[in-house]
């Protein structure tokens, strides 16, 4: 009972947040940091196309797409949102109604590897933010938002790559290692992933936290309601 209410809380309260957050019209960047909400990419350093940010909240479908379709997501909103089933081993509540995933919304959870993929590409935009925040007017420079953005990028970045799509997308297309092209580095990828795979829960609860948090500490910043430690090389 606690598990699933903690579940609906904690989804709820990080939707509710992520969307207030792409809308709220506030670019949330502040000295070399930027919050991965959104990017220097897009509209606020490197690429300085204004109307590209205001992608941003469309864009912002591609993680949000990737969390609704994850197998481990799917498995706990089912089980906490809907009771259907509570878990396993029990009958569901509406017998006789539910489709698989052929029908609007559930079919959508199908494009769930275009969704990886596409946050991938996000990962990498996250992680040369990251790179950005450990400069400032051109020194090397470290912030306690450096390091709040680098442990926050490694935690996507394990989500992602824990992915069962991603172990697909390894080696699970292979029938034979011995006999694809560069087998043997195949098959170590796969069985690397395998073993990170029973953690992909944690990393998706970690993960969600830590954007959520990245997020708030910078506003913090913005706002002047805290001051951080920081060294410059
Ligand atoms: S299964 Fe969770 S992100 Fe792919």
């Amino acid at each position: 009972m606690i598990e699933p209410a903690l579940t609906v809380i904690c989804y709820s309260a990080f939707v509710i947040y992520a969307t207030w957050s792409v809308f709220s019209g506030t670019n949330v960047v502040f000295d070399s940091y930027v919050s991965p909400f959104f990017s220097t990419w897009l509209g606020f350093g490197l690429i300085r196309v204004p109307v590209i940010g205001i992608l941003i909240p469309i864009l912002a479908v591609i993680p949000l797409g990737l969390r609704g379709s994850c197998y481990y997501y799917r498995k706990s909103y089912f089980r906490s949102f809907f009771w259907d089933p509570p878990a396993c081993a029990i009958q569901e509540l509406k017998r006789g109604r539910y489709r698989g995933e052929t029908r609007f919304p559930w079919v959508l959870n199908n494009y769930h590897r275009y969704f990886l993929v596409l946050s991938l590409i996000v990962v990498v935009f996250l992680w040369v933010d990251v790179v950005r925040a450990f400069t400032y007017q051109g020194h090397f420079f470290v912030g306690l938002g450096s390091v709040v953005m680098l442990v926050n990028v490694i935690l996507l970045s394990l989500y992602s790559l824990t992915c069962h799509s991603f172990r697909y997308l390894m080696g699970g297309r292979i029938d034979r290692f011995s006999k694809a092209r560069a087998g043997m580095l195949w098959q170590r990828a796969t069985m690397t992933l395998n073993r990170m795979n029973p953690l992909h829960g944690a990393w998706a609860w970690y993960s969600m936290f830590s954007v959520a948090l990245t997020d708030v500490y910078i506003r913090l910043l913005m706002a002047g309601v805290i001051h951080e430690p920081r060294w410059i090389f």
